[in-house]
């Protein structure tokens, strides 16, 4: 089998983003792993959710770090994407993990704290992963340097430095930081990037990939994974290279 196949905030060209028919979707669609974003509540409670701000998929504005977790969930977070999902919720990281428990699904939670530097992300997130048990299934991943040097120390979950960065020295950096695996923009796919990551035995993940000729290439390289709004499409293009 080639590289794994995360969906990107669940099914997200199918349902609406970071939401539990997405998640289902995604599941049902077998992809590998689900890829989601996590955030904190006012009363810092994670829940996953892409935007700092709430604008583009609620019917509420303004950031979700103002509001408190029972005031999200009365959040329509689905009719932005297709009447048929009104009423839809906004998940949080405890229920998702619940749904999850009984699946053999991987998990990418990228902990959004790029923008917003959430405190205490990393211990609230870590916590809830050792109350589920659910270590060996788990990849942190963060585009934030210091919140990767912050889970080296505190974990041995794998730890993926997320990034569409450009630099020469790419994969000996992210090893620098305590990271123990690597997620590229599609477009830092070149060079010998996946025979450093291999060298280095980290492995490699790409972002976001969704056209076909991307993801032939993606498999033919022998990515590790590949993060696709489309699982179902990936999973055909995957079986093109089984024997
Ligand atoms: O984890 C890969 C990808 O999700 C990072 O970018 O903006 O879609 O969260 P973004
Ligand atoms: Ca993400």
């Amino acid at each position: 089998m080639g590289g794994k196949i995360f969906a990107h905030r669940g099914a997200s060209q199918l349902a609406p983003e970071n939401t539990m028919p997405a998640f289902e979707l995604a599941y049902q669609l077998k992809a590998d792993a689900i890829e989601t974003d996590v955030q904190l509540t006012k009363d810092r409670i994670p829940v996953l959710f892409h935007d700092i701000r709430l604008n583009r998929t609620t019917n509420q504005k303004g950031y979700i770090k103002d509001f408190t977790y029972e005031q999200l969930t009365k959040l329509d977070a689905g009719s932005w994407f297709s009447k048929k999902y009104i009423g839809t919720s906004i998940v949080s990281l405890e229920d998702f993990l619940k749904w999850v428990e009984d699946k053999p699904l991987m998990i990418n939670l990228e902990l959004k704290n790029h923008k917003i530097a959430y405190k205490h992300l990393e211990e609230i997130v870590l916590e809830m992963i050792e109350y589920f048990q659910m270590e060996e299934r788990i990849i942190l991943s963060s585009f934030n340097p210091t919140s990767i040097q912050r889970l080296a120390k505190m974990t041995h979950i794998q730890t993926a430095f997320l990034t569409s960065k450009r630099r020469t020295d790419l994969v000996e950096y992210a090893q620098s930081l305590g990271a123990t695996a690597l997620h590229i923009h599609y477009r830092l796919l070149r060079g010998n990037i996946v025979e450093q990551s291999r060298n280095r035995n980290m492995p490699l993940r790409v972002y976001t990939v969704n056209k076909r000729r991307q993801l032939l290439r993606c498999f033919q390289k022998k990515c590790d994974g590949i993060i696709t709004d489309v699982p179902h499409k990936a999973q055909r293009i995957r079986n093109l290279f089984r024997i």
